[in-house]
Order: C-alpha cells, then sequence, then structure tokens
C-alpha cells in the first residue's frame, strides 16, 4: 500500500498514449495562431480591472498600493513570469502534450505531485475563469446600462455582495436590489450574465477548435485596438508633462506598495502556460510553442506597462484611492472619467465594451484549456475514462468541455470576485513554482531526450530564480487565501487517495489492490474533514485567533470558528491514523 506515490511516468508512455485510438485531436494550429491563443489568455480583467486597485491599494484589508510605480509591478511580475515561461517553453517543446504542468510533473515528479499539480491547476483554470466571468458579467452590465439598457442588477450579482450593500447602504441597496423576487423571506440574487456566458463559449467550444480559435483571433486583434485606444485618447485628454507630474511621488506607499501590486496584478500575466494545452492540436509543437509561450509574453508586458504609466498618469494618487475606494471598478473607464471634458463619454462606452471583448476571449482559452488537462489526468486513470472520450464529429473532449462549463458556470453565478481573484493568484503560482522545479530534476532524469528549446544558462540558475520569484510574490498576496488554498489541495489528496490511487494506470501495473483499502479510505475522509474545516473557519481573523474564537462563547464567528476547527482536529486524527496504518501495513508486505 502507498507504493509508487512517486513513480514518474515514462516520458515515452506519455507521447505515445497521446494520439491513440480515440484520444487524437485535430492538428491545426501554427505558431501565430499559438501566440494569439496566449494573447486571449493573457490580457483580459487583470489589465481592465484589478490595476486600479493595485494602485490605489485597499485602507480596509490593509494593502498598500503602488502608485504610479504600478508600472514597475508590471515589470516585477513580468521578470517572474519569463523565468517560468522559459521553463514551460523547455517542458511543452520536449512534452508537447495537452496535460500542461501536470504532464511535466507526472515525468518529472512522480503521480502524487501531479496529481496535486492537476488539482491545482483548476484553481488556476477553472476558479481563474469565475473570476473572468464575473468581471465580464460587470462590465457588460455597464455598457447595457450605458447604451440605455435597464438589465436588472439582481441577475447581475452576487447575493454575498448585495447582502454587505444591505449593511453598508440600505438606501443604495433598495433602489438596485429593490425589485428583486423574494421568496421565503429571501431576495433572489444571482449572476445569471455570468452563468450565461460560460455557457455561450461552452457551446463554441464544443462545436470545434478551428472555429474556436479563428473566434479567438477576431477578439485579441479587437482587444488590443481598444487598449490603444485608450493610451490615444488618455494622451489626447492629458499631455505626457500633466502625466509627469501625476508620476510624482512614484512610490507613494514604498516597496511594500510596489510588491503587493506586482502580486495583485499576476492575475493580468496568467494565461501565457494556456499555450501549453493546446500542444495535441499544433502542427509543430516543438517549435510553435516556444514561440507563442515566450512571444505572447512580451507583446502583453509591453502593453500593460504603457497601459499602467498612462493610467497612473491620468489620475494623481490620492484622488485614486478616493475614488477606488468608493467602489467604482471599471478602472480604464474610470479614468477616462475623470479627464473627458463634460458631457463626453463615448470614448469609455467604446473601453467598456473592448473590456467586455477581452474578457470573452481569456474565457475562451481558459474553457478551451482545462478541459484538456481533465483529459490527461483521465488517461492516466486518475480521473473517470469517460473524461478523456473525444466527440466522434466535432473531435473536441465534449463532456469535460460541458463539464467544465457547468462547474464554473455554477460557481460565477453565486461567487464573489475578490475571493476568487486572490485564490487563482496563489494556486497558479504554486504550479508555477513547481514546473521551474521540474526543469533540473528531468534534465538529471532524462539528459539526452531531445530539447528543441533549452531553458538558457545551465540546469539551475533560471529555475531557482523562476520558483524563489514565486514564492516571493506569493508572500505579498493576501493572507486569507492560504485557508482556501490549502482547504482546496487537501481536498484534492482526498480525491487522490478515495479514487486515483487504485486506478491510476501506472498503479494497475505494480499491482496495487483494486479496490480502495480501509486505512486510505479511513485517510481520504480524515482529508475530506480537514477541508471542510478548513473552508468552514472565518478567513479574515488569522491563525491563532481562529482558535481563540472558537474556545469564547458569544464573541462574533464563534460557532463557524468552532465547527470549523472540531472539523479540522476529527480531519487530522483521521487523516494520521489512517496514513499511520497504511504505512504499517505496507511494513508488514501486506497489499490490503
Ligand atoms: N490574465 C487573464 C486576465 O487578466 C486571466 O483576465
Amino acid at each position: 500500500m502507498l507504493r509508487g506515490l512517486f513513480r514518474t511516468k515514462n516520458l515515452d508512455d506519455i507521447l505515445a498514449t497521446a494520439g491513440g485510438p480515440g484520444f487524437a485531436l485535430k492538428r491545426t494550429l501554427g505558431a501565430f495562431n499559438v501566440t494569439l491563443i496566449g494573447i486571449g489568455a493573457i490580457i483580459g480583467a487583470g489589465i481592465f480591472a484589478t490595476v486600479g486597485s493595485a494602485a490605489a491599494g485597499d485602507a480596509v484589508a490593509g494593502r498598500p498600493g503602488a502608485g504610479p510605480s504600478l508600472m514597475l509591478s508590471f515589470m516585477i511580475t513580468a521578470i517572474v513570469c519569463g523565468f517560468t515561461a522559459l521553463c514551460y517553453a523547455e517542458l511543452a517543446s520536449m512534452v508537447p502534450i495537452s496535460g500542461s504542468a501536470y504532464t511535466y510533473s507526472y515525468a518529472t515528479m512522480g503521480e502524487l505531485i501531479a496529481w496535486i499539480i492537476g488539482w491545482d491547476l483548476i484553481i488556476e483554470y477553472a476558479i481563474g475563469n469565475v473570476a473572468v466571468a464575473i468581471s465580464w458579467a460587470e462590465y457588460f452590465h455597464k455598457l447595457l446600462l450605458n447604451l440605455g439598457i435597464d438589465f436588472p442588477h439582481w441577475l447581475a450579482a452576487d447575493y454575498r455582495s448585495a447582502m454587505l450593500l444591505a449593511k453598508d447602504d440600505p438606501a443604495r441597496y433598495a433602489q438596485m436590489f429593490g425589485d428583486a423576487p423574494v421568496i421565503a423571506g429571501i431576495p433572489i440574487i444571482f449572476n445569471f450574465l455570468a452563468a450565461a456566458i460560460v455557457a455561450l463559449i461552452t457551446i463554441v467550444l464544443v462545436w470545434g477548435i478551428k472555429e474556436s480559435a479563428n473566434f479567438n483571433a477576431g477578439m485579441v486583434l479587437v482587444k488590443v485596438l481598444v487598449l490603444l485606444f485608450f493610451i490615444g485618447t488618455a494622451l489626447y485628454f492629458v499631455s505626457p508633462g500633466e502625466m509627469a507630474a501625476n508620476w510624482r511621488p512614484f512610490q507613494p506607499q514604498g516597496w511594500s506598495g510596489t510588491f503587493a501590486g506586482a502580486a495583485l496584478v499576476f492575475f493580468a500575466y496568467i494565461g501565457f502556460d494556456a499555450v501549453s494545452t493546446v500542444a495535441e492540436e499544433t502542427k509543430n509543437p516543438a517549435r510553435d510553442l516556444p514561440i507563442g509561450i515566450i512571444g505572447s509574453l512580451i507583446v502583453c508586458t509591453i502593453f500593460y506597462v504603457i497601459v499602467a504609466a498612462v493610467f497612473t498618469g491620468l489620475i494623481p494618487f490620492p484622488v485614486l484611492q478616493q475614488v477606488s475606494s468608493s467602489g467604482q471598478a471599471e478602472a480604464l473607464t474610470m479614468a477616462l472619467d475623470y479627464v473627458a471634458p463634460a458631457g463626453i463619454t463615448w470614448p469609455q462606452t467604446i473601453v467598456a465594451a473592448g473590456s467586455v471583448v477581452a474578457h470573452t476571449a481569456v474565457l475562451l482559452v481558459f474553457q478551451l484549456g482545462q478541459p484538456r488537462i481533465f483529459m490527461s489526468m483521465a488517461r492516466d486513470g486518475l480521473l473517470p475514462s469517460v473524461f478523456a472520450t473525444v466527440h466522434p464529429r466535432f473531435k473536441t473532449p465534449h463532456v469535460t468541455t460541458i463539464l467544465t462549463g457547468v462547474f464554473v458556470g455554477g460557481i460565477a453565478a453565486f461567487a464573489n470576485i475578490e475571493s476568487m481573484l486572490n485564490l487563482t493568484n496563489v494556486g497558479t503560482l504554486f504550479a508555477f513554482l513547481l514546473v521551474c522545479i521540474g526543469i533540473p530534476i528531468l534534465r538529471r532524469k532524462d539528459p539526452t531526450r531531445p530539447r528543441p528549446f533549452r531553458v538558457p544558462f545551465g540546469d539551475f540558475l533560471m529555475p531557482i530564480l523562476g520558483a524563489a520569484s514565486c514564492i516571493f510574490l506569493m508572500y505579498y498576496l493576501a493572507a486569507d487565501t492560504w485557508w482556501r488554498f490549502i482547504g482546496w489541495l487537501v481536498l484534492g489528496l482526498s480525491v487522490y487517495l478515495a479514487y486515483g490511487y487504485t486506478r491510476s494506470a501506472i498503479g494497475m501495473k505494480m499491482g496495487r489492490p483494486e479496490r480502495t483499502p480501509l486505512p486510505l479510505k479511513i485517510a481520504a475522509l480524515g482529508f475530506f474533514s480537514l477541508a471542510v474545516g478548513l473552508f468552514t473557519v472565518p478567513h479574515h481573523i488569522g491563525f491563532a485567533p481562529v482558535f481563540q474564537t472558537a474556545m469564547t462563547p458569544g464573541v462574533e464567528n464563534h460557532d463557524r470558528s468552532l465547527y470549523g476547527v472540531l472539523f479540522i482536529v476529527v480531519g487530522l486524527v483521521l487523516g494520521i491514523a489512517g496514513s499511520v496504518m497504511a504505512r504499517a501495513r505496507q511494513n508488514s508486505g501486506q497489499n490490503g
């Protein structure tokens, strides 16, 4: 029992499994299309939405703002991503299989780490897309309102945000949500718009990759034009001299503001790695994937730094802080609002429309990537084999595409964007960290395999810099994110022990038991309980206070803390007991 947790998959086997009967995807994409897929994934909610909050900071949460040094924040994050991009490019050129970081880690660090990465990538792709879908809905709704179409707020917001508004500003709540239907005393408020866009994208993706790639290319063109339009209009309204005046002081809240900004705008860069998920649909992956990954990262960095410079040049930092704290979310439109002559609104409407298109392109690429990762995991037996089926006519992984659509659309209808953004950042940085570590390992283990693209400067320098810089950015993320992230990883461990361990293709060859043995069932139950506890405790009060609150009846959050801590304790006891029993059985030579 518990044998082969770190057994790696042979690269030749990986390459042979893909493209087998019933699994082959259509190879239609070239380097240009692949780069466009990268840009399609990168430019989205990050540049259109998070820049305002990154520059202004969040006084309530105690996060300092980057101010004009936001342009530096973007450069810092580009460097962090650059290291990882090189590592991705080497792995993608060497293992051109659609599973991305999941597949690479299976070949380098073994099954358990591969499972953890695959599970973690669900955060990057699916939860990231939940955030983008919510943000899409927000801008689409604004656009509708600007165009005079009065779409109800109760179909375009999440319940929690509405309830916060009800508490803070009852009059405004009544004005916005007063017309919501009420069932059993509870107002019905959900984000129909977010769920609807995910449903539409899912239909496009089941239809086919070629059509989707063309659709993506069109949207990339539109969003690049819109960013250029924003830069041009801003320069028309405000001279470079006036902008330079707003850039002083450059770091109004010091380096911590710049770094906290860098950690937040990391979201804006997520996506260059999504290129690796279309490896099996690329005509010449060894050449086209590195071009697509690094090319899209460079193009987007140039845009981001210019947009950040222009954005922070339009509004003085103190004003920016004031406007951001009033909850106006569409950063670029807000900046134009601030400088446009009274009565001029059409440039803002154009930028808002472009933002909607940019979000749509991101949604498309991530909804495209997630099913392909599920597909790779199913081929390895870690998920049910139905996840790996390809539609006979459309040649797309329709089962996982629809499943992803239901998951993302379902959560987007009810979730709050802020927590989704932070969770995506931490999950993605963790995946990047493991990808960087994988490079030196694979160079040792499989030194002779052709590497059409190699990370420069030896086996260690760049990967270590990449790994260290990912940890650095993780450190600057909101602390409450860690509860959810660790809860998610523990939940994944529970699923692996209960399902994947015994069904794994490698495990079957190694003679693992066919049914999940009792000690593993106990450990799986324990990890499940631990995850429930981690999700239940209040996330904003810190680690030690959670335990204090659980012990003090009558204080705010007492019940949540108490139930959460109980689940955590029971989970730890069962998890440890199951693992110890499994270990004991292994030592006594039984297979359970
Ligand atoms: N980079 C993507 C965006 O900003 C996730 O929307």
